[in-house]
């Protein structure tokens, strides 16, 4: 090969000025169509400026609906004003994805307020009730308002419950000169459901939903980034508009529609295109769709694995909307085949809810007559991606039963 690997990619004028700004973490300055949302934010804790203690705040949205876009800003300008006026506010964002116990949660808040000299909490080791005394001491020999953001609060509360919540929602009454507000972030809206209801009260004194964002909102967000992120007239008409309504699809998901942006540019510029048109958009979604999907199919356990091959068995065998009665056939067929006593009826129809909860099929009830009910299913992984060869790759048993023969209902 002649010269480096690596100059002409370098060389090649990109489609992008800044690619930062189809980053998930870009933090732009305007934010269209959340304006309520900030405006209730801003309401609230405006309280932390004239010397009051905000409420405590539950904020709900599905996924990419701008959650923490939007609290990261409203802290941002709230710090600002803060120091301007020379009123003490601290902030501290956790993401409890990450950071998932009671003692991680609170060491990481009171390392956020050492000072010189003061001893340093470890990880682990110490018991909980003394780094909780160390946050109260340090929060309050700091005074002013602290406002707490748990960010994808779901996860702390799944993992380690409500007891945590209960501490921090009680700090107010053990504080003398500091003050303190949460704002739990979640996109499980049935997630208070998880907490006790002295918690739940506590802590949603005001909710605030995030309402998933429409097509041509989705259009006005990639529209800004495109300002400020791409070349003049790169995109072809239709570009941003089947971006937008493919996210919205997907339950408003403006980071969605970031992605597939960004993914299309990316894809006109490896086939050293100089316009991104909506062929690009849809070889994008394809790479998203098999990026989603592909571990997920891979790591299913095998008798799952074994019940999705039965229903795609069927499919490429033209029947559509099958029944229950239809998939066990065929996955108890397929575990003969490979010498594996297949599980009985019942587990399977758990197995397909779960498939159904991840995503890979779609089940509907339907009555029987005589109050009899049964499934019908119908796959929902996307056609470009080959199912039963993606599970073969990393479980040979599907490739084993692939081979066989099976006696299948045909097309009704
Ligand atoms: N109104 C908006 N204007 C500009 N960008 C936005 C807006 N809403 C969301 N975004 C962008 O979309 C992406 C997803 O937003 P964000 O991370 O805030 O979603 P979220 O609601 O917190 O999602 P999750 O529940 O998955 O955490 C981010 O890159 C963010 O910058
Ligand atoms: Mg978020």
């Amino acid at each position: 090969m002649d010269g480096n690997i690596f100059e002409k990619i370098l060389g090649q004028d990109s489609l992008f000025i800044d690619r930062k700004a189809f980053d998930h973490a870009f933090e732009p300055s305007n934010l269209p169509h959340r304006d309520h949302e900030i405006e209730s934010l801003v309401r609230n804790l405006v309280d932390a400026l004239n010397g009051h203690i905000p409420s405590n705040m539950l904020l709900y949205g599905v996924p990419g609906s701008g959650k923490t876009v939007v609290t990261r800003f409203v802290l941002g300008q709230l710090l600002d004003k803060g120091v301007e006026m020379g009123q003490p506010v601290q902030t501290y964002e956790i993401n409890c994805r990450n950071v998932d116990t009671k003692y991680r949660v609170v060491q990481t808040i009171a390392s956020q307020l050492s000072r010189r000299g003061d001893t340093p909490i470890p990880f682990t080791g110490w018991p909980t009730d003394r780094v909780l005394e160390t946050l109260i001491y340090r929060m309050d020999r700091a005074g002013g308002v602290h406002i707490i953001v748990l960010d994808e609060i779901d996860n702390l509360v799944a993992r380690a419950g409500d007891d945590l919540l209960y501490n921090l929602t009680s700090l107010n009454t053990v504080l003398r000169n500091g003050r303190c507000c949460i704002i739990g972030i979640s996109n499980d809206l049935n997630f208070t459901q998880q907490l006790g209801p002295r918690v739940s009260s506590r802590l949603s004194q005001e909710d605030l939903v995030f309402h998933p964002y429409g097509a041509p909102e989705i259009q006005d967000i990639l529209s800004e980034r495109v300002e400020t992120g791409l070349r003049d007239d790169v995109l072809e008409g239709g570009v941003l508009e089947l971006c937008a309504a493919l996210a919205a699809q997907e339950h408003g998901d403006a980071r969605r529609a970031l992605d597939l942006l960004r993914i299309s540019v990316q894809k006109a510029e490896q086939r050293a295109q100089v316009k991104v048109d909506p062929r690009h958009v849809r070889l994008a979604q394809s790479q998203l769709e098999y990026d989603q999907v592909t571990p997920v199919l891979k790591t299913l356990p095998l008798h799952q694995k074994l019940v999705l091959f039965a229903i795609k068995l069927n499919e490429e065998n033209g029947l559509r909307n099958i029944s229950t009665g239809e998939i066990y056939r065929t996955y108890a067929d397929a575990c003969m085949k490979i010498g594996f006593e297949p599980l009985t009826p019942r587990r399977i129809s758990s197995l397909l809810n779960e498939l159904d909860t991840l995503g890979l099929i779609m089940a509907r009830n339907v009555s029987k007559g005589r109050g009899g009910r049964s499934k019908q299913v119908n796959s929902a992984i996307p056609k470009a991606i080959d199912a039963i060869s993606t599970m073969g790759e990393s479980e040979p048993l599907i490739g084993e039963a692939a081979l066989g023969r099976y006696n299948l209902q045909g097309q009704l």
